[in-house]
């Protein structure tokens, strides 16, 4: 039977880039975004590269769509390969943050993650091989005032990703995590990252890079993969120096994103 890697947030960014890179690479892809974001445009382009596309427009961040999306992706494919890369971050003072952004944040970086894994595990586990990337940040390393739940969210996935590792160890099934530094991914991204100048700048990689370095590594089944030099710099240093010093050095930077 036909094998598929599953890719959430494929419309854009990172999960664009990832697409093309496995496409490249003649893996037959399922597409997951939002409604209404181009992705049968996507999919007709990706099926240009020989290998059969299929796309699901849903909302990721509520339950029953997560459960309809593994319902349907059970029932009609296999798959060897699930990346976790929908999720979303921001600025904004903890005191003003509304509850739909708060909401959001922890819904679609952590909550979807772990339950549209558990359901697709099962359909994982038939093939001899096969492999979950989750994707975290840098900034899964250091709390960061004005950010707070979106580092933390970074490091849950961390944690749940390493210790889901150790738990599949033996079975087949590989799970990876990838640390991208800042990407200039879409418009927002863009900004935060001018506004923050030359400290915003450091470890930017463009997402087709990150993509290829985090699918090669996914598949020699690294546990953890770090793209871009600098970055690779950073991860050390801010291993070694968690302090409140670092907590406050980019939490000064990053509260230059907020006028
Ligand atoms: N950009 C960075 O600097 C950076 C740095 C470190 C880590 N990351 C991580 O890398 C991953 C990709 O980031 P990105 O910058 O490429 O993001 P992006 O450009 O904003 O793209 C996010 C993707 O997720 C989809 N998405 C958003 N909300 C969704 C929902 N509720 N249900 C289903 N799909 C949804 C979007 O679909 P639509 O197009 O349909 O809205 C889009 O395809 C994220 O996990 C992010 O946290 C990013």
């Amino acid at each position: 039977m036909t094998s598929f890697a599953i890719i959430t947030g494929a419309s854009q960014g990172l999960g664009r880039a990832f697409a093309f890179e496995l496409a490249k690479r003649k893996t037959n892809l399922i597409l997951v975004s939002l409604p209404n974001e181009g992705l049968s445009l996507l999919a007709a382009e990706l099926a240009n590269f020989n290998i059969k596309v299929h796309f699901f427009e849903t909302d990721l961040s509520l339950q029953q769509n997560i459960e309809g999306l593994a319902h349907e992706i059970n029932e009609t494919f296999q798959i060897h390969c699930l990346i976790n890369n929908a999720g979303r971050g921001g600025t904004c003072r903890f005191e003003e943050a509304k509850m739909a952004y708060l909401h959001g944040i922890l819904q679609l970086n952590i909550i979807s993650v772990v339950l549209l894994t558990r359901l697709l595990v099962p359909n994982l586990r038939k093939q001899k091989q096969a492999f979950i990337l989750n994707i975290s940040s840098m900034a899964a390393f250091s709390p960061i005032a004005y950010k707070t739940v979106y580092p933390a969210s970074k490091a849950f996935i961390r944690h749940w990703s390493l210790g889901l590792r150790e738990e599949l160890r033996g079975t087949g099934v590989s799970v990876s995590v990838l640390y991208p530094g800042p990407m200039k991914t879409n418009l927002d991204a863009m900004q935060r990252i001018e506004k923050q100048g030359l400290k915003g700048k450091m470890g930017l990689v463009p997402p087709e890079d990150v993509a290829k370095v985090a699918i090669t590594n996914l598949f020699r089944n690294r546990a953890t993969i770090v793209p871009g030099f600098m970055n690779k710099i950073n991860f050390r240093m801010m291993r070694l120096f968690e302090s409140r010093l670092l907590t406050r050095l980019i939490s000064n930077a990053v509260k230059l994103e907020l006028d």
